[in-house]
């Protein structure tokens, strides 16, 4: 039992802050009631659903904000399964997924985590960026991910199957590269790998259009100046800027903003706080716009 743990943890203040009714709160089951907007960019919804079909666990790859997380929620919607996700962080605990004994009053009480539900469930569970997440926490989902499709709960002496529909989704950026941050082989063997990465020019203009709101020529200057920002990769910055911010960028427009300022705020601060690169980045703005 983890009773300081527990103590600390927002979900035991909030049982703590409604002594009336003590009951343990379980985690959200998410269905994806409306079709999320998804614009495929290759054969990645069939392979999803046939490693689904199959029962085989699928590891996303690829930079932030290229439509990892917005993929999933499409595939949850689309195969009709509840969807539990986790941002994985470097604090996250094998308890903090599979589950933890809460003491409330004069009771423990068992709490399940959010892969625990997920699989009691038959939900996808996504656990987002799982390399932030503690070692221990991957040999968890290992029996889970081969023919035994199983979780052991060892706190409870439990081992709970996993059903038919359950499947398990982890995203990485390989990117980010440290020898720290890398997925064990043991680990990533058991994944049927799907790699994202920012979609085409044309497709990316389209979801920029859509997803914020402006027109078609508007979205076009903005993936330009994506792809502008992308080749300064490895020449001073990380990461060229994703879909995600080129999105933001429309949406500030759609609010009114003019389109420099709405790129300087949402595409080049957001890359950079380097003084060099910040001028570098201001120069492409206006050369785009
Ligand atoms: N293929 C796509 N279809 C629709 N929207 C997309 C797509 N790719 C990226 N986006 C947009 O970019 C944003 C960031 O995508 P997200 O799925 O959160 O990225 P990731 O999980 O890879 O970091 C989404 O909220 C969405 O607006
Ligand atoms: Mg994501």
């Amino acid at each position: 039992m983890e009773a300081g743990r527990t103590a600390r943890s927002p979900v035991a203040a909030t049982i703590d802050a409604s002594p009336v009714t003590p009951e343990p709160l379980s985690p959200e089951l998410a269905r994806v009631a409306a079709e999320p907007y998804y614009q495929p960019v290759g054969d990645e919804a069939a392979l999803f659903e046939a490693a689904y079909r199959k029962r085989l666990p699928v590891l996303l790859k690829g930079p932030t904000g290229c439509g990892k997380t917005r993929f999933v929620e499409y595939m949850a919607w689309k195969l009709q399964r509840p969807l539990v996700t986790v941002a994985c962080h470097d604090d996250l605990t094998t308890a903090d997924l599979v589950g933890r004994y809460l003491i409330v009053g004069e009771q423990t009480v068992w709490m399940d985590g959010p892969l625990t539900a997920a699989v009691r469930a038959g939900a996808i569970c996504y656990l987002d960026e799982i390399v932030e997440a503690r070692k221990d926490t991957t040999v968890v989902i290992h029996p889970l991910t081969d023919s035994r499709r199983v979780l052991a709960v060892d706190k409870r002496g439990e081992r709970v199957p996993a059903p038919d529909d359950f499947m398990l989704v982890i995203s990485y950026n390989p990117g980010y590269q440290s020898v720290l941050k890398e997925i064990k082989p043991s680990t990533r063997q058991r994944f049927v790998a799907l790699e994202f990465g920012y979609p085409a020019a044309e497709l990316e203009a389209q979801i920029v259009a859509s997803e914020g709101g402006v027109d078609p020529d508007l979205a076009r200057k903005l993936v330009k100046l994506g792809e502008l920002t992308r080749n300064l990769k490895g020449q001073g910055l990380d990461e060229g800027a994703s879909t995600r911010l080129l999105v933001h960028a429309a949406q500030l427009v759609s609010a009114g903003r003019t389109p420099v300022e709405a790129a300087t705020a949402a595409v080049a601060r957001a890359l950079t706080d380097d003084p060099d690169m910040t001028g570098t980045l201001d120069d492409l703005v206006r050369a785009v716009f």
